[in-house]
């Protein structure tokens, strides 16, 4: 970042930040264009924050008590367009894009984007991902069941550089020279925002900017190391000898929530911050868990010795966890749970069992890795849902891996299944194969996973639980083009195979050798219990295009109305409604024709139909949802509007050629303005709700 194009010492004001409402009002003011453009478009949704009649009137009379249906609303058609599209009787507002001011003393976002690595600490984070509404109990104090009034806990899982950073002083790449204050900018948009937010009298939502509950979490938060992983000499550095506290939480992908009220981030591709300087030659460890010389291009290793592997050789292994956040005590220290095991964290949904324990569902996002999930040792007190001992129920447990046999049939997509318990001494997880103690499980599960026989799965996402159907649960597989080469070339079971490289032959539960599409598989518990270590399973759908015959033919709940491709975030409402959001190819064309902009979609799980629901602006993900507890407020996140990638709108330059990184980030307007018309591109919530103040989806 060039000096001359920073403004460090600026002085705001923070009473006259302008929060999002406001700059829209403006981008309006300034082009009265924009105002038909957010009816179209961005719109739908910022229209909303105008339409207080509607709201109010909703708020004030409930709807009226019709029957809820498991899928209540027209199907929205595929979209290429820059807006989010919603159904018709719904809106959709953006909300808390990157960069706002987290509370009344933060700083305003600088739309050169030139604010600092201290302003960044004290704004919203980008890349919205997984999220988290907990409501207020009524003395607004602590977590309780108001609709109104909540706090909404979001993860900001990564940056897109080409937005992020106001270009520097190099022709040829924007991102250089790279700093350290560069560096510590990037590091601090990352983690979580916890958002004091209310719905006020006329019906919008808010958010409380003068309250002591909004907070970041960030790159360089310190937390707490628990569980079997503490202490160990794996986890330890120069900076950390005891080897129990951790400098910030990265790459917050997926979320989970307690009845306890504690909010879960999960650290996904956190091997991309690491690299190394001069010479190294990787470990079994480091192979297994992706770190490579230059890691995804973020440049912190060259300026930040903490993610210099040579110089910090233990520190990645103080990433890959679950991390639990108390959002009501915003003095608490966050807590990475070593006991639910080291991966590439998606997301974490937990579930009591009828026994009592807290079952959390684990999937590791990679090619050709697993699903886990972790049984709390102690069992939850259902009449004291915030007691102490419940909130101690993720220090132990059991860990366990999935292996999805064929079952009594070969051949018909479905069969059996069985939870491998990932303990010291048992299945071959032993001193004389390498594993020392419960810690190096904890720390080297995907190796331990390798060693007992899991099933190497076609990039496991999020992980859903229907609350109607106890132990029923459902992952998202996104894709994977990784399977079925000739010879195919399975895991090592000693733990040495790089992550991502092996190509499996096809199976049962993920039969495609080319799955571009994805698909969805479906398990239950045996007797119901996600505390049981058998299960049957099937597959919900497979993803695609109608008409594919062959091991590529999706399944008969997909046809031309609800095409989609890479499922990836995925969660139950309530009332059971799964939701599906996607992350994909939005090329619109080839294999991924007529599928357009990353979308959401609902399926009622027992009928199998798959409806769409809503569609992204340009080059984004959606991910992320949370409901209020009435169901009539829903958020979701719209993660890196403006990728370009292979988009159909994607921009070119005068010499013909696609626009690069480097000169989006000169021109950043240029392919998306989403969600503030005449600005650049920024991740953000969305709220819905539904004009006539229903439930959403219903
Ligand atoms: Fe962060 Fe696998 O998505
Ligand atoms: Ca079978
Ligand atoms: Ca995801």
């Amino acid at each position: 970042m060039s000096q001359t194009l920073r403004d460090d010492d600026g002085v705001s004001n923070p009473s006259a930040n302008p929060d999002l409402h406001q700059v829209v009002e403006r981008a309006v003011a300034a082009n009265p264009e924009r105002r038909r453009l957010m009816k179209a478009g961005l719109g739908a949704a910022a229209v909303s924050f105008f339409a207080g009649e509607a709201a109010l009137a909703a708020t004030a009379k409930p709807a009226v008590k019709a029957a809820e249906k498991m899928i209540g609303f027209d199907a929205v058609a595929t979209s290429t367009g820059d807006a989010v599209i919603v159904p018709p009787g719904y809106s959709a507002s953006p909300f808390i894009p990157w960069g706002e001011p987290i509370n009344a003393a933060g700083p305003a976002f600088k739309a050169d984007a030139t604010n600092t690595a201290a302003e960044q600490e004290k704004q919203l984070g980008d890349n919205h991902d997984g999220m988290a509404f907990f409501g207020f109990d009524p003395a607004g104090k602590a977590f309780g069941g108001r609709s109104d009034e909540g706090l909404l806990v979001l993860n900001h899982e990564y940056i897109n550089p080409e937005y992020f950073y106001a270009p520097g002083s190099d022709a040829a790449n924007w991102l250089l020279p790279f700093s350290l204050e560069k560096a510590r900018k990037g590091q601090a948009a990352h983690g979580v925002s916890v958002v004091h937010v209310r719905r006020n009298a006329k019906g919008q939502w808010e958010h409380v900017k003068a309250s002591r509950f909004n907070r970041r979490i960030h790159g360089n938060t310190p937390i707490t190391l628990q569980g079997p992983a503490a202490g160990h000499d794996l986890v330890k550095t120069a900076a950390d000898s005891a080897g129990t506290t951790v400098l910030g939480t990265l790459n917050n992908c997926g979320n989970g929530r307690t009845p306890w009220g504690t909010y879960l981030t999960c650290e996904e591709n956190f091997n991309g911050y690491f690299g190394w300087n001069g010479e190294h030659k990787p470990t079994d460890l480091e192979n297994r868990y992706g770190i490579s010389k230059d890691g995804f291009g973020y440049l912190w290793h060259t300026v930040d010795a903490r993610f210099d592997v040579n110089a910090t050789p233990n520190e990645p292994n103080r990433f890959g966890w679950v991390v639990e956040i108390d959002p009501f005590n915003p003095d608490a220290k966050p807590v990475k749970r070593t006991a639910l095991g080291r991966f590439k964290h998606e997301n974490a949904e937990l579930v009591i069992a009828p026994s009592g324990h807290a079952v959390v569902y684990m999937g590791c996002d990679e090619r050709g890795e697993y699903v886990y999930k972790f049984v709390s040792a102690g069992k939850f007190d259902r009449k004291n849902p915030t007691s102490a001992a419940n909130r101690k129920l993720l220090e132990q447990g059991t860990l366990y891996v999935a292996r999805f046999d064929a079952g009594a049939t070969a051949g018909d997509r479905m069969g059996t299944g069985e939870w491998i318990p990932l303990v010291h001494g048992q299945n071959g997880l032993t001193a004389a194969n390498g594993f020392a103690s419960q810690a190096d499980i904890a720390i080297r599960a995907r190796q331990a996973a390798d060693r007992v026989g899991a099933t190497m799965m076609d990039r496991p996402e999020w992980v859903a639980a229907n609350p109607k159907k106890p132990g029923e649960v459902f992952v998202t597989l996104t894709n994977n083009n990784r399977r079925g080469s000739n010879p195919p070339s399975s895991i090592k079971p000693d733990g040495s195979t790089v992550a991502g490289s092996a190509r499996p032959p096809v199976d049962e539960a993920n039969p495609r050798s080319n799955n571009s599409w994805g698909h969805i598989v479906r398990w239950n518990e045996a007797g119901g219990d996600g505390a049981a270590t058998r299960f049957e399973w099937d597959i919900f759908v497979m993803a695609g295009q109608p008409g594919t015959g062959g091991e590529r033919a999706p399944t008969a709940n997909i046809d031309t109305g609800n095409i989609f491709n890479s499922p990836d975030g995925l969660a139950f409402d309530d009332f059971g409604r799964l939701w599906i959001q996607t992350d994909g190819s939005y090329a619109h064309t080839g294999d991924f024709a007529g599928m357009g902009n990353n979308q959401m979609l609902v399926a009622d799980p027992v009928t199998k139909e798959i409806r769409r629901f809503l569609v992204g602006p340009s080059g984004c993900e959606i991910t992320g949802i949370t409901w209020t507890p009435d169901r009539r407020t829903m958020f979701i996140n719209v993660q890196h509007p403006g990728e370009i990638g292979n988009h159909p709108a994607a921009p070119y330059r005068n010499d013909g050629k696609a626009y690069t990184d480097n000169d989006i980030a000169r021109d950043p307007t240029r392919f998306s303005q989403w969600p503030v018309p005449g600005m650049r591109p920024r991740a953000a919530t969305v709220i819905v709700t539904r004009d006539d103040g229903g439930v959403i989806g219903g």
